[in-house]
C-alpha cells in the first residue's frame, strides 16, 4: 500500500500557501453535496484547532481537521477531538488514504490532544469508511449552538474510543458550533 506522509499542523499557523490547497481540496471534495435542506443549509461550522494532511509526494491527496471540544453527553462533561471535513481528492479515491489519515489522527487524538473519545457526523452513506477504522455509531442526532440558540442535527453520529471506556450515553450536546 501506498503510505502517504501525514502532517499535524496547529490551524492557525497554515500557510497562505497550504491553506489554498485545503480549501481546494475541500471544495473539490465537497463540490456535488446537496445542501436543499434550508436547515442543514443555515449551519455555520466550527473552526478547527488542528489540520490533518496527507500528502503523496508534494500533492495534498487527503485531509481531516480536528476540534478540541468539552462537551457534555447526558449529565456527563466529557473531552473529545471532533473530526470533520474528512476528503480525498477525486483522482485519488479507494486507495486507503481517507483509512490512513484517520488511523493517524487517532494516535494523535489519544497521545497528543489525550482525550478519551473522537466523535464525528458523516451521512449513512459514508459510514462503512469510519466503521472500517473501529468507530461506532452512537446516536443519530446531536444538539449544538449556533448565536446562543440550541439546535438539533439530525445526524449519524459516530465516536472512537481512545482510552477503552465505554461511550456513556445520553443526549450529545456539543456545547458550540458543529463540526
Ligand atoms: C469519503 C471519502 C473521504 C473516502 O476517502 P477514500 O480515501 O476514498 O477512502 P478509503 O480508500 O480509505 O476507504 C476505505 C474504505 O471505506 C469504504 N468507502 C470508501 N469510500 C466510500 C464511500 N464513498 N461510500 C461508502 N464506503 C466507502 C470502503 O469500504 C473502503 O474500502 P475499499 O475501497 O477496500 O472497499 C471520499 O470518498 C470523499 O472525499 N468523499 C467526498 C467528501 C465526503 O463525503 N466526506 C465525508 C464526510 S462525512
Amino acid at each position: 500500500m501506498t503510505q502517504l506522509r501525514i502532517e499535524f499542523h496547529p490551524a492557525h499557523q497554515v500557510s497562505a500557501e497550504l491553506e489554498h490547497k485545503i480549501e481546494a481540496l475541500d471544495h473539490l471534495a465537497f463540490a456535488g453535496e446537496n445542501h436543499d435542506d434550508p436547515e442543514f443549509a443555515s449551519i455555520e461550522w466550527g473552526s478547527p484547532d488542528w489540520m490533518v494532511l496527507g500528502f503523496l509526494g508534494g500533492e495534498l491527496v487527503s485531509q481531516l481537521c480536528l476540534h478540541k471540544r468539552e462537551i457534555t453527553v447526558g449529565p456527563q462533561r466529557i473531552w473529545v477531538a471532533g473530526v470533520g471535513g474528512v476528503a480525498t481528492h477525486p483522482n485519488w479515491l479507494r486507495r486507503g488514504f481517507a483509512s490512513q489519515v484517520l488511523r493517524a489522527s487517532e494516535v494523535f487524538m489519544r497521545n497528543e490532544l489525550k482525550v478519551p473519545f473522537g466523535l464525528l457526523v458523516c451521512a449513512d452513506e459514508t459510514q462503512p469508511v469510519y466503521a472500517r477504522c473501529a468507530w461506532q455509531t452512537v446516536a443519530k442526532s446531536l444538539i449544538f449552538t449556533q448565536n446562543d440558540q440550541h439546535r438539533t442535527l439530525e445526524t449519524r453520529v459516530m465516536i472512537l474510543s481512545l482510552s477503552g471506556e465505554p461511550w456513556p450515553g445520553g443526549e450529545i450536546n456539543l456545547r458550540g458550533l458543529p463540526w
